[in-house]
């Protein structure tokens, strides 16, 4: 039996702890050892709810439990998680997490230290909500240079876009609807600003060209400035509009954007509506590679999350992600891109 905590139980955590329960003796069998949830830390109470008994708000009593070997982050935020996260590493705990302000602000560090533990930091859910796309690109993709990234990263945007475009509905109604859904973040600035998929682009960029990409160096635009008369234009010249994150790669430099975009209706990404997202990965050896798949939401999220478990269990005592270098890679501007 192995023994894990999940931190905050929202959204995502609260699905963690159903797809366990629901998938037990098959998750059990793959991971290769019973998974026990052993405490669930939040700050609210949940009367009647069955984690009643194993919930806590105390943070002590996770992090100075030796019995505990995995901790499941899903609290969001940076801070406190960075430091619960960090502490728990230190004293050779694996940690699984979806945050992706976490992440991408000090995912390099993080990374480092779980190598030298030979234990494990895995964020698969921190991009594309239950997409696999950071073990693909972890494992996968090895063979080749990744020389662009380019996706719709952020499912909330997807969705009001979506509906504004086909049900003619307005922006403030369907973020609303969003957020009852569980698909936006706590504040949903990051999402309509588009510093959500900020973040998943600098995490995808570390991680493909292997040195830190700051998302405070890339430049992003969100959807809060689309009115319905764009709609009807980008509907007009047979476009949809879609928000767009790209980084390439060009001479050992790096150009990264998040902004609106008008594509074609005939391109892939203009089929991907409502909390999907898709990211493609262009390698000078394989070619073309597309993901697929729902971007947000409490059970793909959690699928994600618990397919991290998983692989946290079955992989122990050994570290299996390839980390980046904290050395700062230098972004590009619009105007020195020729190609
Ligand atoms: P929620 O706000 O629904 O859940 C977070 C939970 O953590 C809340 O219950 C919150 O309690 C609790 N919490 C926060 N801080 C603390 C603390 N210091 N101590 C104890 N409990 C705490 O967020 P989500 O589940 O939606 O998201 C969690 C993370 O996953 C975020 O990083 C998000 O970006 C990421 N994510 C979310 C996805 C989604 O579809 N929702 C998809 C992919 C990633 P309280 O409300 O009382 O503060
Ligand atoms: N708020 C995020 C989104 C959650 O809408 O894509 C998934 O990361």
């Amino acid at each position: 039996m192995i023994n894990i905590a999940v931190l905050g139980y929202g959204t995502v955590g609260s699905g963690v702890v159903e797809v366990i329960q629901t998938n037990q003796s098959s998750i059990d069998k793959k991971a290769g050892k019973h998974i026990n949830i052993k405490y669930v830390l939040d700050l609210r109470k949940f009367p009647g709810d069955p984690i009643e008994e194993i919930l806590t708000d105390n943070v002590e009593d996770i992090l100075n439990d030796d019995e505990v070997k995995i901790i499941v982050e899903v609290m969001g935020g940076v801070e406190p998680a960075y430091t619960y996260v960090k502490r728990a590493l230190l004293s050779g705990k694996s940690v699984v997490t979806s945050n992706k302000e976490l992440v991408a602000k000090h995912g390099a560090e993080l990374l480092e230290i779980a190598k030298g533990k030979n234990i494990n930091f895995l964020f698969e859910a921190s991009v594309g909500g239950g997409i696999p796309i950071i073990r693909p690109l972890n494992q996968s993709l090895t063979a080749d240079e990744i020389y662009e990234i380019t996706g719709i990263l952020n499912g909330t945007t997807n969705y009001i876009l979506s509906k504004m475009a086909d049900e003619g509905r307005n922006f403030e109604d369907v973020l609303k609807e969003a957020q009852s859904k569980g698909y936006a973040e706590r504040d949903p600035r990051a999402d309509v600003e588009g510093y959500d998929a900020c973040r998943k682009i600098a995490i995808l960029s570390s991680l493909a060209f292997g040195m830190q990409v700051d998302y405070e160096d890339i430049h992003t635009e969100g959807i809060t400035k689309i009115t319905k008369k764009d709609m009807e234009y980008a509907e007009k010249l047979g476009c949809s509009i879609k928000l767009l994150a790209t980084s390439k790669k060009i001479n050992h430099r790096i150009f990264a954007r998040v902004s609106p975009v008008m594509i074609d209706k005939d391109h892939p990404l203009a089929t991907v509506n409502g909390v999907f997202n898709a990211i493609f990965i262009k390698g000078n050896v394989i070619g073309d590679v597309m993901f697929y798949g729902k971007g947000a939401g409490k059970l793909p999220t959690a699928s994600a999350v618990v397919a991290d478990v998983v692989d946290a269990v079955k992989h122990l005592n050994r570290n299996i992600v390839s980390f980046w270098s904290t050395e700062k890679m230098s972004l590009m501007e619009l105007k020195d891109v020729t190609t």
